[in-house]
């Protein structure tokens, strides 16, 4: 009796018809068609057979393994597909759903007013520069014509670390380092930090941020002073603003002077901000003292300069309404996000 070779067909169909992985296929291979697969052993045992069945026998066993390979390669393809097909529905993106609000970050309010008002000094042609917070005596104050017992030392309270170390006061010991640095003409502003011995309150804070200006030339006056502090006052603030100067001291300047800008609350009408005098005090500047030239090495018969100090807290204050100084330190995200 010839082996069933139609029933390992059938079945091997079957078993392919139901397989559903790689792995199973695979099994399914190696049973039927694999050198030790059911197949394989059937060629083996023709010897067995009667010689004159043995050419029927063996290529009915070829044809069988033919259709069985040929199903197990369609069957393959299928497989291969139907994995791909349920990776691209797994992995597939829904275009129609919202978006996710990213949360951006933003600059300080400090930060943005030091970038706005170097801007605008730097489309009048002066360059930004930054010195260090831990200072000397010598550049706090003596290169600045306030030498040592000078009672204009007494305003500003000092942190001092050692007796000729200490937390700078104001930006101003930046225009002795740069006129050190280079040679005439200097034409710089100084965004940064400065501290003093302050309680915390609306209106003090130990930490707070100016920003100083110095231009040294050949024929520079007060006019150029004037214009330049005022063109700055109404690119930030707006055309409708005046300006005024009031004489005032500074030991690094003479003649010196405070620049009060129009009230933002009544344009000058006078009104509870401006305490009823229309004007709110805004900087302190001057001409260069011919002593801060000389000690920097300028020749003050030859060079003269203006120099301008401005309390950046207080300015961005004023632009945006913010009452309150400790604001500005407490980083409470909703109040800066306002800006
Ligand atoms: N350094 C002064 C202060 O902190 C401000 C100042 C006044 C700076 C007049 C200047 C100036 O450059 O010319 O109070």
């Amino acid at each position: 009796m010839l082996p069933d070779i139609k029933g390992l067909v059938d079945r091997a169909t079957d078993e392919i018809a139901s397989c559903s992985s790689r792995e199973q296929l695979e099994a399914i291979r190696i049973k039927y068609v694999g050198k030790k697969g059911e197949l394989t052993a059937l060629l083996r045992s023709m010897g067995e057979l009667a010689a004159e069945d043995r050419p029927k026998f063996g290529q009915a066993v070829n044809v069988a393994k033919d259709d069985i390979e040929g199903r197990l390669a369609v069957k393959s393809d299928a497989i291969v597909l139907a994995e791909r097909e349920k990776q691209f529905i797994s992995q597939a993106v829904d275009i129609t759903l919202p978006g996710r609000v990213r949360k951006i970050g933003n600059l300080h309010p400090i930060t943005k007013g030091f970038e706005e008002i170097c801007d605008i000094f730097v489309r009048m042609g002066f360059s930004v520069v930054e010195g260090p917070e831990v200072e000397t005596d010598f550049y706090n104050f003596t290169a600045l014509n306030t030498p040592p017992f000078h009672p204009a030392r007494d305003v500003q309270d000092t942190f001092y670390i050692t007796d000729n170390i200490l937390l700078r006061t104001h930006t101003s010991p930046q225009q002795a380092r740069q006129m050190e640095k280079q040679d005439p003409p200097v034409k710089v502003v100084v965004p940064g930090r400065v501290y003093r011995r302050d309680q915390v309150d609306a209106t003090h804070s130990p930490v707070f941020h100016q920003l100083e200006g110095l231009y040294v030339d050949k024929g520079v006056t007060f006019a150029h002073l004037k214009g330049a502090l005022e063109a700055f006052i109404k690119a930030f603030y707006g055309e409708d603003k005046r300006v005024r100067f009031r004489p005032h001291y500074f030991p690094f300047t003479e003649p010196s002077a405070e620049m009060d800008v129009s009230c933002f609350a009544c344009g000058g009408k006078g009104c509870r901000i401006c305490k009823g005098e229309g004007w709110i005090e805004i900087l302190g500047s001057g001409m260069v003292h011919p002593n801060v030239l000389s000690t920097a090495g300028y020749d003050p018969e030859v060079y003269s300069g203006f120099a301008f100090g401005m309390g950046i807290d207080r300015i961005v204050s004023l632009k945006y309404g913010v009452d309150d100084l400790r604001l500005y330190f407490e980083n409470d995200v909703r109040f800066l996000e306002a800006f």
